[in-house]
């Protein structure tokens, strides 16, 4: 008899997220009622605010209860329909869990969007995806880079920052990006074409940022907090603009650090800093994901992504965003893709 595996949350996590925060469960596969479709899941994301997701405090979605299937982005087939919006074949995404089969009845957070037939399934998640999204809408909505200005991206050879980073290329920025390992820097210069990239773990980044943004910096995406925002704060040009897409070098403390010391510089510098949360922009999908597709297409815009294979390895993925074992997208692979 085939079953259901699926992780639930056994407890909320203290510090590092560990593989004993939750529990693998063995059930059969449910049966759709009226009005319900059965997904066999194919790929799960995985996302840093995962993390978040998992405390229970305010916040822009509720916290996965104890006991809950924890919650992750996916994409699957539809198995059984007792839809009439959808047939069995269809290519859905949307919250899938960490399962191997859901149920979804269109609505609520279970929601399920249907994608065209024939749809890369791995660039859905990526460029296409929430990750994708960000880095197009924060950079150029909240950055607004001009040809000709400095852009710093932390967090860049992950699914969003290697975005953001090449779309800053694309829009003529002087483009400098900031990973964690020799590997991710080459990657960034060599075949994104970045200007340069910064390893934070071997190099002292304020005077590397000072070597490679001489007039300062114009746009500044974030997606790590501490102490790379801090010294990025204290080299910011006049009417900068620091856009936060996220914290990460904090999303496992059990306090928060204390603020950036050189917030002051924002006065000065008259810059601005701003916050954002994707799914403001769910109605604008569309015209970036025809920009996003037209400069792949050109070999303007690269995508990679780093898969983990079976959904007993979901906790363990969940855990390598945080020591930096992703290079671009990381996904799980759950199922296998359809033949053809
Ligand atoms: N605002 C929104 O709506 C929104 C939407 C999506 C994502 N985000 C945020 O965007 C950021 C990137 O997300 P992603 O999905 O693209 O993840 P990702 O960058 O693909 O993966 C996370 C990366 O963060 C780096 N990292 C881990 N711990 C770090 C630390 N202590 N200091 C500095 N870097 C660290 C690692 O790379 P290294 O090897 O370079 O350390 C790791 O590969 C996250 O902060 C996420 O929360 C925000």
């Amino acid at each position: 008899m085939p079953t259901n595996r699926s992780w639930v949350l056994a407890h909320r996590p203290n510090g590092m997220v560990q593989e004993t925060d939750f529990e693998l469960r063995e059930s059969a596969i449910p049966k759709p009622e009226a009005g319900e479709i059965l997904v066999r899941t194919i790929y799960c994301s995985l996302d840093p605010a995962m993390r978040g997701w998992i405390v229970d405090r305010p916040s822009y979605v509720p916290p996965v209860r104890i006991g809950e299937v924890m919650r992750a982005g996916g994409c699957g087939e539809v198995v059984k329909s007792n839809n009439p919006g959808f047939v069995p074949g269809d290519l859905v995404t949307g919250m899938t869990g960490w399962q191997e089969y859901c149920l979804s009845d269109g609505s609520g957070l279970m929601a399920m969007r249907r994608l065209a037939p024939g749809t890369d399934l791995r660039a859905s998640m990526g460029v296409f995806s929430g990750a994708g999204m960000s880095a197009y809408f924060g950079l150029l909505d909240l950055g607004q880079p001009k040809a000709g200005e400095t852009v710093v991206v932390s967090g860049a050879a992950g699914a969003v920052g290697s975005v953001a980073g090449q779309i800053a290329k694309i829009k003529g920025c002087r483009t400098v990006g900031i990973a964690g390992s020799d590997e991710k820097c080459a990657w960034l210069v060599d075949e994104l074409g970045f200007d340069a990239a910064i390893n934070y773990k071997t190099e002292n980044v304020a005077v590397r940022l000072h070597e490679t943004c001489p007039d300062g910096i114009d746009v500044y995406f974030d997606n790590v907090g501490g102490p790379i925002l801090d010294m990025v704060l204290a080299q910011i040009r006049m009417k900068a603009r620091i856009v936060l897409c996220g914290g990460i070098s904090a999303y496992n403390a059990e306090v928060p650090p204390p603020g950036p010391a050189n917030l002051m510089m924002l006065v000065g510098m008259r810059a601005r800093m701003e916050g954002f949360i994707i799914i403001d922009y769910i109605p604008r999908f569309p015209e970036a994901g025809e920009e996003m597709g037209r400069w792949m297409a050109e070999g303007r815009l690269k995508a990679r992504d780093t898969i983990v294979e079976g959904i007993e390895k979901a906790p363990r993925a969940l855990q390598m965003l945080f020591e930096g074992a992703n290079t671009g997208k990381l996904l799980l692979q759950v199922g296998a893709e359809p033949a053809g």
